[in-house]
């Protein structure tokens, strides 16, 4: 199919189902530009919840899908690749981190949002790479237990007094930019500013300007006075950069930075999912009524800190 029809019937269906299509900025570029909503995983989750469609169709992956599904369980979420995962949020199960809490008995326990329900169920609070540290520094506790990334982990106690017990986890396509990447890009753009993720390991931030969430560095691209951005995380974002910053020039560190997972999602497997309501995501309840706690902490954390 042609596809002007296939965005057409994408259309027609998503108004006759009063569904609303959610995408991650690391999204194929035609699947971002046809999406009612854009943005990190922060923002996507906020949107699942201020939504009033009876289908929200989730481009992205698994722990997305579910996040919205813990937060709005009066919709529908749909997933419509089943296979999109995330390999990071696969390095911690429940089952690991139980037995690893009764080493830690007095740590907090701060889940990064890449994880299952069941991770989030047996965590105090979640976090996102937006507001990582915020949500460290707000708790009481000195001592934190933090899954499943060790680069998010070690970016937090750079950012901290209190003492960060890392998980092994980590995001194969961030820890893949090596430091001899950047570089090799800093020397061909000199003046250009770096902007990280962090995912990435740390001698990469620390060759970096800026570290920021994907909605971060959206955001910062456009208020920056610079015309020139080297840009440390998977590659999917660009599209969003050029496309808001005409004027101005992106750089990837890496051909390889591209996450499988982000891309498993095309305009076919959309309209399926539209024409077949597929794939429903859903959490037992036990499970979700715990995961949603630790997700309602971390969205208190980061309203507090917009009241103030
Ligand atoms: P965000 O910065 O958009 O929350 O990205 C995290 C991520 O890796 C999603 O897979
Ligand atoms: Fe997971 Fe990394 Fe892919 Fe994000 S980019 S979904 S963290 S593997």
């Amino acid at each position: 199919m042609q596809n002007t029809h296939i965005i057409n019937k994408i259309k027609e269906l998503k108004a006759r189902k009063n569904a609303v299509i959610l995408a991650h900025n690391y999204e194929r570029g035609e699947i971002q530009d046809i999406a009612d909503f854009t943005g990190d995983s922060l923002g996507l989750s906020q949107q699942a919840v201020q939504q009033d469609a009876d289908f929200i169709v989730f481009c992205g992956v698994h722990f997305m899908a579910e996040s919205a599904a813990i937060l709005s369980p009066d919709k529908t979420v749909l997933l419509p690749e089943i296979n999109a995962g995330c390999p990071m949020a696969s390095m911690v199960t429940a089952e690991a981190l139980r037995a690893e809490k009764k080493k830690y008995p007095n740590a907090a326990v701060v889940c990064y949002v890449n994880s299952t329900a069941e991770v989030k169920a047996e965590s105090d609070i979640c976090c996102t790479s937006a507001n990582a540290v915020e949500v460290v520094n707000s708790l009481d506790d000195e001592e934190i237990l933090f899954v499943p990334d060790k680069n998010l982990a070690d970016y937090v106690a750079q950012n901290s007094t209190k003492r960060i017990i890392p998980w092994k986890g980590y995001c194969p396509t961030h820890n893949h930019i090596l430091v001899s990447d950047l570089a090799r890009v800093k020397k061909a753009h000199p003046g250009a500013e770096v902007l990280a993720h962090p995912e990435c390991r740390r001698d990469v931030l620390e060759m970096s300007d800026r570290v920021f969430s994907t909605t971060g560095m959206l955001e910062y691209a456009r208020r920056s006075a610079s015309g020139e951005f080297i840009i440390a995380t998977e590659n999917g974002i660009l599209h969003k950069l050029k496309k808001d910053n005409p004027e101005k020039r992106f750089y990837c560190t890496s051909e390889f930075a591209v996450c499988p997972d982000m891309k498993a999602i095309d305009l076919d497997a959309l309209l399926l999912s539209l024409e077949r309501m597929q794939h429903v995501i859903t959490v037992p309840e036990d499970v979700r009524v715990k995961a949603k706690l630790a997700l309602d902490r971390m969205l208190a954390v980061k309203r507090s800190r917009q009241v103030l």
